[in-house]
């Protein structure tokens, strides 16, 4: 048997929240539904966050009501505080990403606190979510590079992340919030998060900004990672994180994975569908650089 890689859907938060055209709950569901409809097993499906903030997350509760296939999809949403957790907690979310930074400004711009005061939230937060049985994962974000302080030192990011598995979070993903990290610093900062915290505890999130997004990714691979998130069409980008644009597209990464062998239980045809309804729908989404020559070769990828 081929071995597995997990693709985490972050379109409908990471990819639609940056977007001019403003989706309703209801389009957004319809997205999920067609993700869900693909074969994606994991999705983010919004974030609890200020909507005079992020106006395109609005609506998370509503949408957490009707998540198509809730028993057999892992949903999670996305909380930058306290009020976050206990408006998902309150909706019904069963799974959480909390945003920290690795630099003290992304911080203070994205979440209006220091790093400190993050990293108190996360162990109230984390303390909170045994008690209530949600499953907490951590965005250890610009983990690489800050769009305010430039490079940032991988012992920060190895630091962070050892206080984070003392919480007992279950995933820390790691993010190249801006792109701007290259294959080389991927690989070392992910040989020793491995080595540190085992792969099984990592999980990794990259922006297409340098086009350098699938080689960060194989980078990643090949340092031992096996879940990555991604975006359907290529959607994405943070309103508070400076020159962000999309995230690595779903049907790229997909594709990769699949030629190289690993499974990953997506249906790159009905993916790629799904692609062009988040095209439709926000008129922006054109970040999938094989879709093309993915286009023509479907039949490569059949599995009957
Ligand atoms: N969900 C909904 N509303 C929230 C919230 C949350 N998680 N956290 C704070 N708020 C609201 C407060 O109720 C308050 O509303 P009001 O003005 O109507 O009274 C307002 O936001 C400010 O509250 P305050 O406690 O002063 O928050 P803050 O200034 O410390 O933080 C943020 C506000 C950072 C939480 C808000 O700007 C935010 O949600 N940012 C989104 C970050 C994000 O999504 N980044 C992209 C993904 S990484
Ligand atoms: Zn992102």
């Amino acid at each position: 048997m081929s071995e597995q890689v997990i693709i985490n859907d972050v379109g409908p938060r990471d990819g639609l929240q940056n977007q001019s055209t403003i989706l309703p709950p209801a389009q957004r569901l319809q997205l999920i539904q067609a993700l869900v409809a693909a074969g994606l097993k994991h999705i983010e499906f919004g974030a609890f966050v200020s909507p005079k903030a992020v106006p395109a997350m609005a609506g998370a509760a509503e949408m957490a009501a009707a998540l198509p296939s809730a028993d057999a999809v892992n949903y999670t949403a996305l909380i930058p505080n306290r009020k976050g957790y206990e408006l998902a907690q309150a909706a019904g979310v069963k799974s959480m990403g909390l945003v920290v930074a690795a630099s003290s400004t992304m911080n203070e711009k994205n979440i209006r606190m220091s790093t400190a005061q993050a990293m108190q939230v996360a162990a109230e937060v984390a303390q909170q979510a045994k008690i209530d049985q949600v499953e907490l994962q951590i965005y250890l974000s610009t983990a690489w590079h800050c769009p305010f302080e430039g490079a940032v030192d991988a012992g920060v990011v190895s630091d962070l992340a050892a206080r984070m598995a003392e919480l007992e979070v279950s995933l820390i993903v790691v993010s190249d919030t801006i792109g701007a990290a290259h294959p080389g610093e991927v690989r070392s900062l992910m040989d020793r998060l491995v080595a540190e915290r085992g792969a099984d505890k990592l999980s990794c999130h990259f922006h297409d900004t340098r086009a350098l997004g699938m080689a960060d990714a194989y980078a990643a691979l090949e340092a031992g990672i096996r879940r990555f998130d991604a975006s359907v069409g290529g959607l994405g980008g943070c309103p508070f994180a400076p020159g962000a644009t999309g995230n690595i597209a779903t049907e790229d990464l997909a594709m990769m994975l699949s030629l190289m062998g690993f499974e990953t239980g997506i249906d790159l045809d009905k993916l790629i569908q799904a692609g062009q309804l988040a095209n439709q729908m926000t008129s922006t989404c054109s970040g999938v650089r094989s879709l093309p020559w993915l286009s023509n070769n479907l039949q490569r990828f059949s599995t009957n």
